[in-house]
């Protein structure tokens, strides 16, 4: 069984679970995130956001990180429970 992590967003009540084997953008999509996204692999910048609380390893750039950092979520992936704030994202479900 995978180990999952907690998710929290600034400004947002609901928390998600996550999964540490997909990419933080991919599962945004399912909890009715829509963040802005175009290469998918860490080179264009557009996913960026602030890690607030706890740690990811990020595929590209490679780098194991610790909040306070910034991330790319196209790259990411939860080491533990998380706090982030989305910086071009929107909610598409309440
Ligand atoms: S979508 Fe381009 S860096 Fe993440």
């Amino acid at each position: 069984m995978t180990e999952t992590f907690c998710l929290k967003i600034e400004g947002v009540e609901q928390e998600f679970m996550l999964d540490p084997n997909l990419p933080l953008l991919e599962q945004l999509a399912d909890f009715g995130i829509n963040q802005r996204k175009a290469c998918r692999n860490g080179v264009c910048q557009i996913c960026d956001a602030e890690l607030l609380a706890g740690s990811v390893f990020q595929r590209y750039p490679r780098a194991d990180l610790s909040a306070p950092a910034s991330l790319y979520l196209c790259t990411s992936f939860a080491r533990s429970d998380l706090k982030l704030r989305l910086i071009r994202a929107e909610f598409t479900r309440p």
